[in-house]
C-alpha cells in the first residue's frame, strides 16, 4: 500500500484528483467508484475545477457508489444519491443514467444487491474505487466483524457510526439505523483503490488499517492485500502511523526519479 502523507486536506484533495484525471486521461470509458462523507468532498471541488477549467471529459463515465442509507429516498436531503448530484454529477458532464447509487428504498434488498454486483460486473468492474474511513475503521458502512469476503447487502450501522454521521442530521434519531452497502470483497475487486483520510479524529483508525493486523474488526485493513491501494493522507490522521518518515522518505525519491 502506498501512503502519501499531505500537509493540508487541499493537497492530498488535489494529488488525489490527478489520480483519478490520470486515469480518465488514458481511460475516458473509465468506471469510477465513489464515495460520500466529509473526506472526499475536496477531492470531487478538485475535479469539479478540472472539469471546468480544464475540460476534464466524464462523458461515458460510469459511476458506482459504495452505499446508501435504507429508508431515505433519493430526494431526501441526507441520502448518498443527493449527495453525490449536490457534490459532484451536477457540476460535470456525467449522463445521470451512467451514475449507479444503491437504493435504499427497494422492496427487496436481497434482489436488488445482486442486481447492483451483476451491475458492476457487467460495466466490465471498477477501475478505481474512491473511499473515506470511519472512525471505527470502516471502508463503505463494512462495520467491524464484516466479513472480508462479504458483498453488497444490507447492513446494520454501529452507534459510533450513527454519532458520527448525526452532525448531517436535525437529530441522532433521524440517523437511520440500516444501509445497502457493497462489501468488503467488492471493494476488493476494483482495480485500483484510492483513500483520503483527514482530521485527528480518523489517526487510530488509519494506523490500524495500515500498520496493524488484517481483521475484519478493521475493515479497511483488507486494503493490505489490494495489490494497487493508495492512501492520501494529511498529517493529522497520520499522526500515529509509526512508518511516517519511512512514508516520506519513498514520496522524496519518488520525486527524485522523477
Ligand atoms: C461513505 C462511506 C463511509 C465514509 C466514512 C468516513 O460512502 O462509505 O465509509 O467514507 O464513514 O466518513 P467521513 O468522510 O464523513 O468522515
Amino acid at each position: 500500500m502506498e501512503v502519501v502523507i499531505c500537509r493540508s486536506y487541499a493537497e492530498l484533495s488535489q494529488a488525489a484528483a490527478r489520480i483519478v484525471a490520470e486515469l480518465l486521461n488514458h481511460k475516458p470509458n473509465a468506471v469510477l467508484g465513489f464515495a460520500t462523507g466529509s473526506s472526499p468532498v475536496g477531492l470531487y471541488q478538485e475535479l469539479i475545477r478540472m472539469h471546468q477549467e480544464d475540460g476534464l471529459d466524464f462523458s461515458k463515465v460510469m459511476t458506482f457508489n459504495l452505499d446508501e442509507y435504507i429508508g431515505l429516498p433519493p430526494d431526501h436531503p441526507q441520502s448518498y444519491r443527493r449527495f453525490m448530484n449536490e457534490n459532484l454529477f451536477d457540476h460535470i458532464n456525467v449522463p445521470k443514467q451512467n451514475t449507479h447509487v444503491p437504493s435504499g428504498t427497494s422492496a427487496n434488498h436481497v434482489a436488488f444487491c445482486q442486481w447492483y454486483e451483476q451491475r458492476i460486473r457487467d460495466a466490465g468492474g471498477i477501475d478505481l474505487q474512491v473511499l473515506g474511513i470511519g472512525s471505527d475503521g470502516h471502508i463503505a458502512f463494512n462495520e467491524p466483524g464484516s466479513s472480508l469476503g462479504s458483498r453488497t447487502r444490507r447492513v446494520t450501522l454501529t452507534e459510533q457510526t450513527i454519532d458520527d454521521n448525526a452532525r448531517f442530521f436535525k437529530k441522532k434519531s433521524d440517523v437511520p439505523r440500516h444501509a445497502i452497502s457493497m462489501g468488503v470483497g467488492t471493494v476488493l475487486e476494483a482495480r485500483k483503490l484510492l483513500m483520503v483520510v483527514n482530521g485527528k479524529n480518523k489517526a487510530p483508525a488509519l494506523a490500524a488499517a495500515v500498520e496493524g493486523p488484517i481483521t475484519s474488526m478493521i475493515t479497511a485493513s483488507a486494503l493490505q492485500l489490494h495489490p494497487d491501494a493508495i492512501v492520501f493522507t494529511d498529517t493529522d490522521a497520520a499522526a500515529q502511523l509509526k512508518m511516517r518518515d519511512y512514508y516520506n522518505w519513498i514520496q522524496k525519491q519518488a520525486r527524485k526519479a522523477d
